[in-house]
């Protein structure tokens, strides 16, 4: 039972791994692996789907009608080490900025429906009503500016650099917060993100990605073009 249940996971992955020295041996050549863009990002796909996950479980992020310019700086920021995770920082070694661009404006462009689902927690009463007002007030005393200053209100993120805080997994959430704790996750100078991280305990980061990966999408899932008041710190980025 176990033997038969575990093949189809091994293919994948020697799937994606193939795919992984495909995309990497196209790019030594040449910084632009050939064919349309459709058919390049196939294998960008495989990992991290087409519409992102439905339940809120897993941990791929999805990628579809992020902000172009947040796109852009994470596909610098794995090339060029700011963020680290051994695929996707082979995947774009020896990609050129323009290429990193267009693959990032493809993915911005995609106006994909947010997938149909229940999510579900198992976090306590307790925590998501931690996670909900430090993501909605923040903490004040503790120098934590609410999430919604940046993120927007509908949490749907903000053009061109902001990305949207909805729609991810609670796993990945808490990971990249914890990222900019340890300080594996660095932004562009200022980097607003690892103050704000640094202020953040463990409960919190618990508390404000469990409640976060609760939030069913809004109506209108896309980027806000601009946000009402002044973000309350800066952040920075090349766009
Ligand atoms: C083998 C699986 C895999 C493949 C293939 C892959 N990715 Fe990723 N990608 C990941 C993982 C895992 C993360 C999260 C890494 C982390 O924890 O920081 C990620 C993160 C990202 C992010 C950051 C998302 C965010 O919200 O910050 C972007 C952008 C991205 N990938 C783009 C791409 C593109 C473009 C391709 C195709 C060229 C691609 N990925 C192929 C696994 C993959
Ligand atoms: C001062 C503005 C600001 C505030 C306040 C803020 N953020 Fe962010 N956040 C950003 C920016 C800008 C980025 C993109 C950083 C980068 O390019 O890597 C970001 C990125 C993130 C990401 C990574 C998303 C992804 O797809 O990988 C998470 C998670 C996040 N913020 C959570 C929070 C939480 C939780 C709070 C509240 C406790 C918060 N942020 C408050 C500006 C802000």
């Amino acid at each position: 039972m176990n033997r038969l249940s575990s093949r189809p996971l091994r293919w994948s992955g020697v799937l994606v791994f193939w795919m992984l020295q495909v995309l990497g041996s196209a790019a030594v050549a040449q910084t632009q692996p050939p064919g349309s863009m459709a058919q390049r990002v196939a294998v960008c796909i495989a990992c991290h789907g087409r519409e992102g996950s439905a339940s809120g479980a897993g941990y791929f992020p999805r990628l579809a009608g992020k902000p172009s310019g947040y796109l852009y700086n994470q596909l610098l920021s794995f090339r060029d080490g700011r963020r680290s995770n051994s695929d996707m920082s082979y995947l774009l070694r020896n990609l050129s900025d323009a290429y990193l661009r267009e693959m990032a404006d493809y993915f911005a462009a995609l106006d994909l429906p947010y997938p149909a689902g229940v999510r579900t927690s198992d976090a306590s009463l307790e925590t998501l009503e931690r996670g909900r007002q430090l993501v909605l007030d923040g903490d004040r005393q503790r120098g934590i500016p609410a999430c919604v200053g940046c993120h927007a209100s509908s949490l749907t993120g903000v053009q061109p650099d902001v990305p949207p805080l909805v729609g991810l997994p609670r796993l990945y959430l808490a990971s990249q917060l914890g990222a900019w704790i340890t300080r594996d996750r660095h932004a562009m100078a200022p980097d607003c993100m690892a103050r704000i991280g640094r202020n953040l305990t463990t409960a919190d980061v618990n508390a404000v990605a469990s409640w976060l990966a609760l939030q069913p999408m809004p109506a209108d899932p896309k980027p806000l073009p601009s946000l009402p008041r002044k973000m309350p710190l800066d952040c920075g980025g090349p766009t």
